[in-house]
Formats: structure tokens, C-alpha cells, sequence
């Protein structure tokens, strides 16, 4: 069956689209797989980033505190001694927590929450439960670490903590939490000589924990994630176009080229079609030129049979009259 000089069947499931097919397939699994991989690198990076933070915000507790004492305190010593009124402005703990209550006020910090949790402490809020007692336990042994962090869930909600050893450092902390002697009237008045005594210098008295709903960092590593997801979606989607136009134009047209003129010599019995890129130096170059010359020898073969029939054809009509003579000899020699 002859092909038709126009035929341009259409090609089903060609190179481009087995290329695009195998490409998408590859690219698909690198997005779901770089996805896996950026949403726990990034899960990681988020909680870093609030370790920090809690760091930082733990700091500013301890500064806070620091400078209660040091400035504070003394100029309402005398306010302290007074057993009908507490001042709590004097209270470097108090300071630190109204303070860290300031800086919860604004976004992102409004899911932040602080305490400092002890055994023993001097306003029963501040008591650690079971979870943190754990907590100072491991601070308190030997080798301690001097953070530790994690999930713990607050009812049903999820809360990444970071919790650090407080330690009694500065002798003048024991005026309020060694023996109830030693502390302001209006101290006792409020809070009893019950708690928060008994305090030993250099002796890790609290653990202070910052927790932020675990949700908030999942958010930050979600988000994170799909812009990374985007960012190589697009380059990917980009390197999917450019192969698709070298593709085109640098095998599917070419090979199309040939390919048309092959069909042209076979639809037209055509020998002397020239073939495009036979000068070319490339893998086109010589499949041009082996069809060409496939096709040179074709024609040479046809040439010869032609001279051969043309040959057979007088020697046909010598043989006929020979016969012919030799059959009417041979009726003769009846
Ligand atoms: C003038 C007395 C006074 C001094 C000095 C003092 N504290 Fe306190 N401290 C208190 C009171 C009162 C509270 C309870 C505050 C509240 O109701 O939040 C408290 C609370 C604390 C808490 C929270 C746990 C708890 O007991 O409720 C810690 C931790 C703490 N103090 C550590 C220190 C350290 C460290 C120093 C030295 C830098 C210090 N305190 C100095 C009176 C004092």
C-alpha cells in the first residue's frame, strides 16, 4: 500500500508525549517527595525558631526580675514593711510576669505563655504540675541539661514547650524566700509564711516554660513548605517547556523532515529526492544518508533490472524465432 504524498497521520503517543509522560511522572514524585522533606525540615526550622524566641523571652523574665530588684525593691522597702499594704510593683517575679503580659499583647506572641514553675513557690498559681515537676527533676540531676523542649498537651490542644532551670543566684532573692523572719511584713500578710521559703542559694528553685500552640508552628512549617513546593513546581514546570521546545526542535522536526521525505520517494517512485541534513555531521546526517544510499541502491537494482529485462526481452525474441525455426524444423523433420 502506497502512502499518500500529504499523509501526516497524526502521531499517537509520540516522543514529546512519552518524554512529557515519564518527565511528569518523575517530577510528580520529586514535588510529593521534596514536599515530605521541606514540610520536616521546616517543621524543625519553625521549632528552632520559637526556642529562640523562648529563649529570648526567658532572658528578658530574668532581666526584668534583675532589675526589680535592684531598683525597684529598695525604693519601696519601706512601703514592703507595712503590713496593710502589698506592693506588688516591688515583687521582682510579679514584675516579670506583668511585663511578659505586656509583651503577649500583640501579634505573634498573643499564643505565648510563660510560668514559672515551682515545687515550693510563694503564690500557688505558679505551682508546678505533674508534667513540670518531671521537668525540674531532670534539671536538678546530675548532668543536667540546661533546656529541654517538646510537645504537651494542655486538654485537647497540643503545645510545643521550652522549658529552662531557674537557679538562685542573687543572695538578696533570700530576704523574701528563706525564712519568713527575714521577709517584708505585707509579704506575709499576703501570702502566709507557708510557701516559697526554704529557698537555697545556687539551687535550681523553678523551671521557667514558654509553650506555643503546636498549631502555630505546623502553620509557620505548612506555609514554608508550600511556597518551597511552589518555587519548584514552577522551575520544574519550566524545565518541562524548554525540553519540550529543544525536543521539537531539535529531534521530533528533524526526524519529522526525513521521515516526510522517505513518504515522498515512496508515494512518488521517486529515486532522486535529496535528503535534508545528508551534509550534516550529526546522527540525522547519517540517517539521511543511509536511506539515501539504501535508496541508491534501490535505484541501481531497479536500473539493473530493467537492463535485464530489456536484455531478456531480445534474447526473448530470438528464443521465440528460434523456436519458431527450430519447431518448424522439427516439422519438417516429422
Ligand atoms: C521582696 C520580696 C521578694 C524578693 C526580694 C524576691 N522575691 Fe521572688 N517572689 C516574691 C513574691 C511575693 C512572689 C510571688 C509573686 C506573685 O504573686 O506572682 C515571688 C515569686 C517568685 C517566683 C515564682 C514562683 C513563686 O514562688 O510563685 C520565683 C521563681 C521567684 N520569686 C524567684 C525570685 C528570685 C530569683 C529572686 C531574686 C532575684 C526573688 N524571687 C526575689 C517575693 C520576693
Amino acid at each position: 500500500m502506497k502512502a499518500s504524498p500529504n499523509e501526516r497521520r497524526k502521531i499517537k503517543f509520540g516522543l514529546a508525549a512519552k518524554l512529557n509522560l515519564i518527565l511528569s511522572l518523575v517530577f510528580f514524585l520529586s514535588v510529593c517527595g521534596f514536599g515530605f522533606l521541606l514540610s520536616s525540615i521546616f517543621e524543625n526550622g519553625a521549632k528552632a525558631e520559637v526556642e529562640a524566641q523562648a529563649l529570648i523571652v526567658n532572658q528578658f523574665a530574668n532581666a526584668t526580675r534583675s532589675y526589680t530588684q535592684e531598683h525597684i525593691t529598695p525604693l519601696l522597702q519601706q512601703q514592703l514593711q507595712s503590713a496593710t499594704q502589698f506592693t506588688s510593683e516591688a515583687i521582682p517575679a510579679a514584675a516579670a510576669r506583668q511585663t511578659f503580659d505586656f509583651f503577649r499583647d500583640d501579634e505573634p506572641y498573643n499564643d505565648f505563655f510563660y510560668k514559672a514553675a515551682a515545687d515550693n513557690p510563694t503564690n500557688p498559681r505558679d505551682r508546678a504540675d505533674e508534667f513540670e515537676m518531671a521537668l525540674l527533676e531532670r534539671f536538678r540531676s546530675e548532668n543536667a541539661p540546661t533546656l529541654l523542649s517538646g510537645i504537651r498537651n494542655f486538654g485537647p490542644e497540643e503545645f510545643f514547650y521550652v522549658a529552662q532551670p531557674l537557679k538562685l543566684n542573687n543572695p538578696s532573692c533570700l530576704e523574701c524566700h528563706s525564712i519568713p523572719a527575714n521577709a517584708p511584713a505585707s509579704l506575709i500578710a499576703s501570702y502566709g509564711s507557708e510557701n516559697g521559703f526554704g529557698w537555697q542559694l545556687n539551687s535550681v528553685i523553678a523551671t521557667q516554660i514558654v509553650s506555643v500552640p503546636y498549631r502555630q508552628i505546623a502553620d509557620m512549617a505548612r506555609h514554608r513548605s508550600i511556597q518551597g513546593i511552589a518555587v519548584l513546581a514552577a522551575i520544574l514546570i519550566l524545565i518541562l517547556l524548554i525540553l519540550n521546545i529543544l525536543l521539537s526542535k531539535v529531534v521530533v522536526q528533524p526526524i519529522l523532515k526525513i521521515a516526510r521525505t522517505a513518504q515522498l520517494v515512496a508515494s512518488e517512485d521517486n529515486l532522486d529526492v535529496e535528503f535534508p541534513f545528508e551534509k550534516s555531521n550529526n546522527e540525522f546526517g547519517v540517517l539521511s544518508r543511509a536511506i539515501s544510499s539504501m535508496i541508491y541502491g534501490l535505484k541501481t537494482f531497479a536500473q539493473e533490472l530493467e537492463y535485464r529485462d530489456r536484455a531478456e526481452g531480445i534474447h526473448d525474441v530470438n528464443s521465440i524465432e528460434y523456436s519458431s525455426h527450430s519447431s518448424s524444423s522439427g516439422g519438417e523433420s516429422r
